[in-house]
C-alpha cells in the first residue's frame, strides 16, 4: 500500500526503532514530511507494522530515472517475495537502488532470474554525528559562505563523480531547489567548494575545486551544514565510499562515527 499524509509521519516515528539500519529511509521521511520536493511514492508491505518500505521516485522524465529508489527491509524473505512477485519494482526500466549491502544479494539474484543487468555504483561507510556538541569549533574567519542555487546545477553536475551527464541534472536541480546547501565563494562571488543534501537528508556531493584544496574549506562547509541540518531537526549523517580515505578522515576528525560493519550500497539496474 502507498502511504500518505499522517501515515508518513507515523512511519517516520516507527523507523526510529530501527536506527541506524533505517537511517536512509528515516532521513528521507524527515525531509519528505517537512519539505515539498519532487514527488516520490512511499510503499509498504503492510501498515502500521511494516516489514519493507520502498521509496520510489515518480518517473516523469528521462532524468528522473537517476533518482534513487530507497529500500528498508526488516525481513529478507518478505523483501524477496515483494521484489520477485509484485509490481513495486519495475524491472523493465533503468533504476538506481540504494540500500543495506546485505540485502543487495537478493536484488541481484532476482535481477539475474529476470535477465536484467545490474552494476554496482558505490559501497559506502555510513557516518553519523549523533551528538552535535561533539563537533569541534572550526575557524571560518575570512571565508565567505553562501548557499547554492539553480544557476549552479551545471557546476555541481560537472564535478560530481556520478554526474557529468544529463541524467543527473534533474536530481541535482531538485536538491538545490528544496534542500540545504552550502558553499564557499571566491572574491568574484563564484563557488569554489560546496556541499549539498540528498533527498535522504544525507549530506553529500562535497567538492572543492582542485586549486582551492587544503585551505580548510571542506571542514568549514561540513561544520556549517551540520548546524543547519541540526537546527531543522534533521539527522546528521553522510555516506563515504570505502576507498575515499581523505573524506573518511575529514568526517572522523569532525566527530562523525562510522556505523560498524554496516555498508550502504548503490546499484543501477538496466542500462541507459
Ligand atoms: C575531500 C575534499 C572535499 C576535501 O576538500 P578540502 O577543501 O581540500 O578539505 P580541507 O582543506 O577542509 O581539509 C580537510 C582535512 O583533509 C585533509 N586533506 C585534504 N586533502 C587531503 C589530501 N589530498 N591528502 C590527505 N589529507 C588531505 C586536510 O589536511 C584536513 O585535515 P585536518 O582535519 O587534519 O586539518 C576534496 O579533496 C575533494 O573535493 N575531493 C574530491 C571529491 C570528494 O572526494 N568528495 C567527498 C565525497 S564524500
Amino acid at each position: 500500500m502507498e502511504l500518505t499524509g499522517e501515515q508518513l509521519k507515523i512511519t517516520e516515528q516507527h523507523l526510529k526503532r530501527y536506527l541506524p539500519r533505517s537511517q536512509q529511509v528515516y532521513g528521507y521521511l524527515v525531509l519528505r514530511n517537512r519539505v515539498r520536493s519532487d514527488p516520490v511514492r512511499v510503499l509498504v508491505d503492510r501498515w502500521p507494522e511494516f516489514n519493507v518500505i520502498v521509496c520510489k521516485p515518480q518517473y516523469e522524465q528521462k532524468g528522473d530515472l537517476f533518482k534513487d529508489t530507497l529500500v528498508f527491509a526488516n525481513d529478507e524473505a518478505i523483501l524477496e517475495e515483494i521484489i520477485r512477485k509484485s509490481s513495486v519494482i519495475d524491472w523493465t526500466h533503468v533504476f538506481c537502488l540504494g540500500m543495506n549491502l546485505r540485502h543487495m544479494e537478493i536484488f541481484k539474484a532476482v535481477a539475474s532470474e529476470k535477465d536484467v543487468s545490474g552494476i554496482q555504483l558505490a559501497v559506502c561507510h555510513m557516518m553519523i554525528l549523533e551528538d552535535v556538541s561533539n563537533l569541534p569549533s572550526i575557524d571560518s574567519t575570512g571565508i565567505s559562505l553562501s548557499s547554492l542555487d539553480e544557476s549552479h546545477v551545471g557546476l555541481v553536475n560537472q564535478t560530481w563523480k556520478f554526474g557529468k551527464n544529463n541524467e543527473a541534472v534533474r536530481m541535482i536541480r531538485n536538491m538545490l531547489a528544496n534542500f540545504p546547501s552550502c558553499c564557499v565563494l571566491d572574491e568574484e562571488g563564484k563557488p569554489v567548494s560546496w556541499i549539498l543534501t540528498y533527498e535522504s537528508c544525507a549530506m553529500g556531493m562535497l567538492y572543492t575545486l582542485p586549486e582551492h584544496r587544503g585551505k580548510g574549506y571542506a571542514k568549514v562547509l561540513v561544520s556549517s551544514m551540520v548546524k543547519k541540518l541540526h537546527a531543522k531537526g534533521c539527522p546528521v549523517y553522510c555516506f563515504i565510499e570505502e576507498e575515499n580515505k581523505v573524506s573518511y578522515k575529514l568526517f572522523r576528525n569532525l566527530g562523525f562515527i562510522e556505523v560498524p560493519s554496516y555498508r550502504e550500497a548503490w546499484f543501477q539496474f538496466n542500462d541507459y
